[in-house]
């Protein structure tokens, strides 16, 4: 089965908002003029953005999405974002689980999967992001926490996971300049793919897309790109530049 290429941008906590509708138009233009015959590209930015990008942007086959989705429908979550109000702007993609988030906001594999569940019953499709930590990978672990965190996605029916995409960002390479090896990434994506076809079957796993993340930019895409098992990229800082967000895109 032929996996969708992806190159995703997570804008994470920046641009105002005339920023950010500047860097969707360049990226909607040099997108239409430039070719990159197999990329899908997807635009993470910050919620305040996605109303009017997810407008500026219909048409362009450019998907938007939140960074960010909570797992229950409605209620009192002050300063929460449910999967309709999503819905209602036109939104069909999520992060779920970046480190960042997991860090400093106490998300677990546990929420992680209620958000996995609430995206898919709305249509949103989750962009599920895993990855060990330094001291995980000094410690031997990081094969096994990867697993544990994959375990978010054990009670989706078989349809359901085959609806998702994955990112594995090793915490330690994320903004830090340090990018795991095309190996090493390589070698993480081969065994995402082997529990996913434990947990469902041969075909989900083979089928589902799988990006790295963690300090890519344009001059290291092209050698993870390379890879059997690598999909696509999940872009911090480099998505932030319209030239490198491209650029990276052509890489594939
Ligand atoms: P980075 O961030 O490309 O700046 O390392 C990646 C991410 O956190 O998604």
């Amino acid at each position: 089965m032929k996996r969708q290429k992806i190159a995703a941008g997570n804008w994470k906590m920046h641009k105002t908002f005339e920023e950010g509708q500047g860097l969707a138009q360049e990226i909607r233009t040099m997108a239409a003029t430039e070719v990159m015959p197999e990329a899908k590209l997807l635009i993470f930015p910050p919620y305040i953005h996605l109303q009017a990008i997810a407008k500026q942007l219909a048409g362009s086959g450019i998907g938007v999405g939140a960074q960010n989705i909570n797992q229950n429908e409605q209620g009192a979550f002050t300063g929460e974002v449910s999967a309709s109000m999503l819905k209602s702007i036109d939104i069909h993609y999520t992060l779920v689980g970046h480190s960042e988030r997991r860090q400093y906001y106490n998300e677990t594999n546990a929420s992680c999967a209620a958000k996995i569940v609430t995206s898919i019953k709305h249509n949103i499709v989750p962009v599920y992001c895993i990855g060990e930590t330094l001291a995980e990978r000094e410690a031997n672990a990081h094969f096994s926490i990867v697993e544990e965190q994959l375990s978010a996605m054990k009670g989706l029916s078989n349809e359901d996971a085959a609806k998702c995409i994955l990112a594995y960002e090793p915490v330690w390479a994320i903004g830090t300049g340090v990018t795991a090896s095309a190996d090493q990434a390589n070698e993480m994506h081969i065994h995402i793919r082997k529990c996913v076809a434990n947990m469902f079957n041969d075909e989900i796993a083979s089928g589902i897309s799988i990006l790295y993340g963690g300090s890519v930019k344009p001059d290291n895409a092209k050698s993870l790109f390379a890879m059997s098992d690598i999909d696509g990229a999940l872009i911090g800082g480099a998505a932030l530049a319209s030239r490198d967000f491209i650029d990276i895109a052509k890489s594939f």
